[in-house]
């Protein structure tokens, strides 16, 4: 009788912690401060001041002395992008960057949009801030915050910032038009980088609430893909009555659920079950080829990351040419996997030369590297999927476009696990990991119709 009882209020507490206890819990706001020494008595400076991305003569002299010092390493023959980037589109590209590619032109379309800096937690975060031009009458404006990640950077919004901020004069319907605040993650970019170990992404995400209230906005929306994802998830989580939606392009689910798990084994032969569509079945199985292989493949850098960001950053940091190989690697496999096979990565089949040399051109001048690479040591040096963020749910609507060649696709009925009100889930119909950069017009239109169903909910 006595153990009937007992096994009852086991299985009550554990039904109990599985459906309900987790909905119930809410991450703590916190607090921090991440400036070099003792945090100061005074009351932080507040002010926001404009900012302008400017190099110097010298700082450009010396990039184009170290290009021109570069040692290269021949590639295996026929290896394609299959060791990590072909040296001799290597030196093309490079060829590119010292002859033709002009500094000074990007910089004028970086600075077109208004830049700011203001001290939050003891470093100072930068960020730019777009008001649309034409609001027609009548119609609110949406602020929205839109978070990139690595090895991206603000540069990555650049092509939807217009299709946000202006729809109509993109062809797109002007129902919706957004005011548009774009931050660098500290650290990344013109953002200063945390002095002290710890600034993880419920730091980032606290310091940019703090960016937003400083800008007046009580509510407004989150986007973001990759770490943007992370810390957007995170900015829900804390502050769920501020945030009015959450748009996703990657989806954080590192939960490791038992229905999960089952659905990994069983869910090709029973998708129904699982709540798989076709799509899903398609870009999940066979898993272990198309998904755990891929993932073992793609993510040795995240390990080193992890766990040596300054001794592998440091290479980096004094080699443009390393920085610019490193970096793009990326845009080629992330955008498409199949394009390890091309003999120029596929680099230039959704990008333009100048954007993805630019982005490079935004870690080399600010010298971000190796801080950028510790992002992944405060998030997943302990782990993954063991922080606190990681195990509560999010109650805020979310929003989430699927881009068929994500890193890892994850499917609607796992990411309802973790985001509890899922009003929009698309499954794009081409693009990859940096979709804002790849695919800017989709994606706009996927937040376009996200934010109408929030609102008409
Ligand atoms: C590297 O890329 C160039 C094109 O820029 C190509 O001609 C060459 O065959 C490639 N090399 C290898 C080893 O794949």
């Amino acid at each position: 009788m006595l153990l009937e009882i007992g096994l009852t209020l086991l299985a009550a507490a554990l039904l109990y912690r599985l459906f309900f206890r987790r909905k119930d819990e809410t991450l703590p706001m916190g607090d921090g401060w991440w400036g070099a020494g003792p945090r100061p008595e005074s009351e932080e400076d507040e002010s926001i001041r404009p900012f302008k991305v400017e190099t110097t003569e010298e700082e450009l002299k010396d990039l184009f002395q170290r290009i021109d010092q570069t040692r290269y390493t021949e590639p295996l023959e026929g290896s394609r992008f299959n060791y990590g980037f072909n040296s001799t589109h290597l030196r093309k590209v490079v060829s590119y960057w010292r002859n033709a590619f002009s500094w000074e032109k990007q910089l004028e379309i970086i600075n077109k949009y208004p830049h700011y800096k203001t001290k939050i937690e003891g470093i100072d975060i930068h960020y730019i801030h777009v008001k649309p031009a034409n609001v027609p009458a009548g119609r609110a404006v949406r602020p929205i915050i839109l978070v990139h990640g690595w090895p991206g950077s603000f540069y990555e919004f650049y092509r939807i910032i217009p299709l946000l901020t202006d729809p109509g004069s993109h062809g797109l319907s002007d129902e919706r038009v957004f005011e548009v605040i774009c931050p660098s993650i500290p650290g990344y970019g013109f953002s200063e980088a945390a002095h002290k170990q710890g600034c993880d992404s419920v730091a980032v995400a606290r310091i940019f609430y703090h960016l937003m209230r400083r800008l007046g906005f009580r509510e407004f929306y989150a986007h973001g893909g990759d770490w943007g994802s992370i810390v957007c998830t995170n900015l829900a989580q804390i502050a769920p009555s501020n945030v009015k939606g959450l748009h996703l392009t990657m989806v954080p689910v590192s939960s490791s659920g038992l229905s999960q798990m089952l659905s990994v084994v069983l869910g090709k032969r029973f998708p129904g079950m699982f709540g798989f569509q076709d799509e899903d079945v398609r870009r999940l199985f066979p898993f272990l080829k198309k998904v755990f292989y891929h993932l073992v493949k793609e993510s040795g850098y995240m390990h080193i990351q992890a766990t040596k960001p300054d001794t592998a950053g440091c290479g980096l940091n004094n080699s443009p040419v390393g920085l610019a190989a490193y970096i793009l690697e990326k845009f080629s496999t992330w955008t498409d996997r199949d394009f390890v096979d091309y003999e120029d990565g596929g680099l230039e089949r959704k990008f333009t030369i100048d954007d993805l040399l630019t982005n490079v051109m935004i870690y080399w001048v600010s010298g971000s590297i190796v801080s950028s690479m510790r992002f992944y040591k405060e998030n997943v040096g302990r782990g993954l999927g063991v922080a606190k963020h990681d195990k509560i749910q999010v109650t805020v609507p979310t929003g989430i476009a699927s881009f068929p060649n994500e890193l890892m696709h994850c499917p609607l009925s796992w990411a309802k696990q973790k985001y509890v009100d899922i009003v929009s889930f698309t499954y794009m119909p081409r693009g990859g990991h940096f979709g804002a950069f790849e695919e800017p017009e989709i994606l706009a239109k996927d937040i376009q119709q996200f934010v109408a169903k929030v609102e008409h909910k």
